[in-house]
């Protein structure tokens, strides 16, 4: 099913935040720290404020701006201390806002921004987290660049799990630090009307940012509007209230005039969030005959400059069957942007170690790959006590992937002569579903047959909407173009919580159901009445309510209460989530490379996707998800990374030429999707779990697989550059 949205997004009429144009408009330019680190000494704005079309500036002098940011970890929320500040005069990253500025234009605003004077103090930075952890190091975070205790999670005992093993190979890996690159950057268009605020903010979901927007305003939530209906992604940077969106707001107050914020994609690469680098390193053991015995990972986690928590140990804990397990974790504070959820947030980093490990325990007990996955394969949740997966598809995405890839016969082909070389890998996966408040869904038809759906989700580009409408088109058999959709307004949408998490399928979808399902009992009740008949014997379908017996039929045009009250309204709130079993996607990712031994150059020219994510509601946008998803990981493999000048400290590759993420040249030649399709009545009424961030969990560690398979080099550092790949096939030639 073709998006619903689909023609308003490629006509140019859908009006996303950034095409929103209010009578009077200002437009904002914030500031940015040019430094790593520094203190801000003075600020002067004298000649700012004189230039033309100048209307708002605002600095950390400014009392309405003595706002608190970012919280210590650990600390229980908007009552702790905060760690910085709107303008914080202590600036940790590069991109830290000092002053802002709202003009008649953009180009007065970014020269205003220009005239600004800041006198700050350099202070030595530190952009490594290895050596932030060193004694001597910089000081990030008054309190040292350790982000609270290392986490740690236990099970059995892993010396005895090692001493039982066959084989244990230990590890380390790295993943870089990634940034989200959304097509659409971050920003906010404000409007106040008296003390009403609106915003049209790009982000995840308007409600958490309207709880966030009044909370920094200390407004009332009933006086915070916010409208998201269109957003041009967001993989997790937008899930979070922007400094941009409170620094509009303010501005927007002190001009009396409508502000425009939005960032300059540079601005986007160093401020907004970013996937953290991590170092994994990871000690494993398994029995001759597969069985894993013990597990052990210690990871370091770069957080940036402030508190944010991407842990990535889950997956060691819960994919596989393994008694003994340890996992620790700490994570450090360096001088740059600080991370924010980027797409299964630790998930893509763990399966980057765990999957080449388990490549390189089957190698090493002469077990294809596909077989040791499936040896372990647990149908409980090992990190929840033992409680049931509402469903476990990883064994078919295993066997059912591994047929339809040609996996035997891709793995004993011959690898070539060179300088081609090429070779197939495989990695799983699993995401750790989430839940959230209820959503409240309201389904409204109209007495000529057609219906709204009103509910709060935003649709990130995913397809949400038209998910939501098939439901709403199945239950009242109404044809999907008289379904209108309203959603992601806080105004005027029920509540909900963000689309994050793959869980905005899986989580509202069982209320718009329910809503829909009360609409026809409604309807059947009228029809019942007039008919004299009792309500069970009938149906509704396609705009005429039919009597079980054929007999009768009554199309909505006659069917007097209806007519007579003009709509009908179906109100429901999704109802508990399953507590006693726990829901969790699984995947198997496969692909297929091309190495050139003489250019180091990497080619993906064929994958596979399996993917257990419960009932597939839409083959269109579920198969759209994975392409993308897989393509992200693609770009975790191959280039994506974030390049801090060791002499400045400042980000080399701000900017879409110089960071590079996969095009339409690097997506591979033959690319499969196979819906696993279990249908999971155990977890909600739909039979949904959710796909968007599984998409990506296990291709790069696919692909670093298939890599190894086509040359014998493990390349346990992420990005696979070619560099990287010519310097370590040069070293395995001299080392013989
Ligand atoms: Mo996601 S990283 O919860 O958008």
């Amino acid at each position: 099913m073709p998006r619903i949205d689909g023609y308003e997004r490629v006509s140019g009429t859908a009006v996303f935040p950034l095409d929103v144009i209010l009578p009077n408009m200002l437009y904002g330019a914030i500031l940015r720290c040019p430094h790593a680190h520094a203190t801000v000494k003075a600020v002067d704005t004298a000649k700012a404020r004189e230039m033309p079309g100048v209307h708002a500036v605002l600095t950390d002098a400014d009392p309405e701006a003595q706002i608190g940011w970012f919280s210590r970890p650990g600390s229980a929320g908007s009552g702790s201390p905060a760690l910085s500040r709107l303008f914080d005069p202590h600036c940790r990253f590069e991109g830290e806002e000092v002053a802002a500025v709202a003009a008649d234009s953009p180009q007065q605003a970014w020269d205003a921004v220009r005239a600004i004077r800041v006198e700050y103090e350099v202070l030595p930075f530190v952009s490594d987290m290895e050596a932030a952890l060193k004694p001597g190091a910089p000081d990030v975070q008054e309190g040292g660049n350790r982000m609270g205790n290392p986490r740690e999670t236990k099970r059995g005992d892993v010396e005895k799990g090692f001493a039982e093993a066959d084989v244990v190979l230990e590890e380390t890996y790295r993943t870089s630090c990634d940034i989200h690159t959304c097509v659409e950057a971050h920003g906010s268009v404000v409007q106040w009307d008296g003390d009403r605020l609106t915003v049209w903010d790009t982000n995840q979901g308007p409600f958490p940012i309207q709880a966030a927007l009044a909370g920094a305003l200390r407004m009332p939530l009933s006086k915070v509007r916010v409208i998201s209906s269109y957003m041009g992604g967001g993989f997790g940077s937008k899930l979070n209230l922007g400094k941009y969106s409170v620094i509009a707001a303010l501005m927007a107050r002190k001009a009396a005039r409508p502000v425009k914020l939005f960032l300059t994609r540079e601005e986007t690469f160093l401020a907004v969030g970013n996937r953290p680098a991590h170092i994994m390193k990871l000690k494993a053991g398994v029995k001759k005959d597969g069985t894993l015995t013990a597990l052990q990972l210690t990871g370091v986690g770069e957080m940036g400059a402030y508190p944010a928590a991407t842990a990535v140990g889950y997956q060691v804990g819960d994919l596989y069957k393994c008694p003994n397990v340890r996992i620790e974790e700490t994570m450090a504070y360096i001088n740059a942007g600080p991370n924010r959820a980027f797409r299964a947030p630790g998930f893509p980093q763990c399966s980057w170690a765990l999957e080449q490990m388990m490549d390189a325990l089957a190698e090493k007990i002469g077990m294809d790959p596909v077989d040791l996955r499936l040896k372990n394969i647990s149908t409980v949740c090992q990190m929840d006590n033992n409680k049931p997966y509402t469903s476990t598809g990883l064994r078919e995405c295993l066997s059912e992937g591994a047929r339809a890839f040609n996996w035997k016969e891709s793995r004993s082909r011959p690898k070539g002569e060179g300088p081609w070389v090429r070779g197939v890998g495989v990695a799983g996966g699993m995401w750790g579903s989430q839940n959230g408040p209820p959503a409240t869904v309201i389904v409204k038809l109209y007495a000529d047959g057609s219906a709204n759906l009103n509910m709060g989700a935003a649709d990130l580009g995913t397809g949400t909407k038209t998910v939501m409408a098939m439901i709403v088109a199945e239950e009242l058999g109404v044809p999907m173009d008289r379904i209108q959709v309203e959603n992601a307004d806080t105004g005027n949408t029920q509540f909900t919580s963000q689309s994050g998490g793959s869980k905005t399928v899986y989580v509202d979808s069982p209320a718009v159901r329910a809503a829909a399902l009360e609409v026809k009992s409604s309807l059947l009740d009228m029809a019942a009445a007039q008919l004299k008949v009792p309500a069970a014997d009938l149906n509704f379908k396609d705009g005429e309510i039919l009597a079980e017996t054929g007999t009768q039929r009554l199309a909505l045009r006659d069917l007097r209460q209806l007519q007579m009250q003009q709509a009908v309204v179906g109100v429901a709130v999704r109802g508990p989530v399953q507590s006693d079993k726990v829901v969790r996607p699984f995947v198997t990712h496969f692909a297929e490379v091309e190495v050139n031994t003489r250019t180091g150059e990497v080619r993906v020219v064929r994958m596979l996707a399996a993917h257990d994510s419960g009932r597939v509601m839409n083959l269109l946008t579920y198969r759209n998800q994975v392409f993308g998803g897989f393509i992200m990981g693609l770009g975790l493999a191959t280039m994506e990374r974030r390049i801090l000048d060791p002499v400045t400290g400042k980000m080399a590759n701000a900017n879409w030429h110089d960071y590079k993420i996969p095009t339409a040249k690097d997506v591979p030649a033959q690319m499969t999707v196979l819906p696993i399709d279990l249908h999971d009545t155990e977890c909600n009424t739909t039979g949904t779990k959710g796909i968007g961030e599984p998409a990506m969990i296990p291709s790069a560690a696919a692909i670093a697989n298939a890599f190894y398979h086509a040359t014998g080099v493990r390349i346990t550092a992420a990005p696979i550059t070619p560099s990287q790949v010519l310097t370590l096939l040069a070293e395995r030639k001299t080392k013989g």
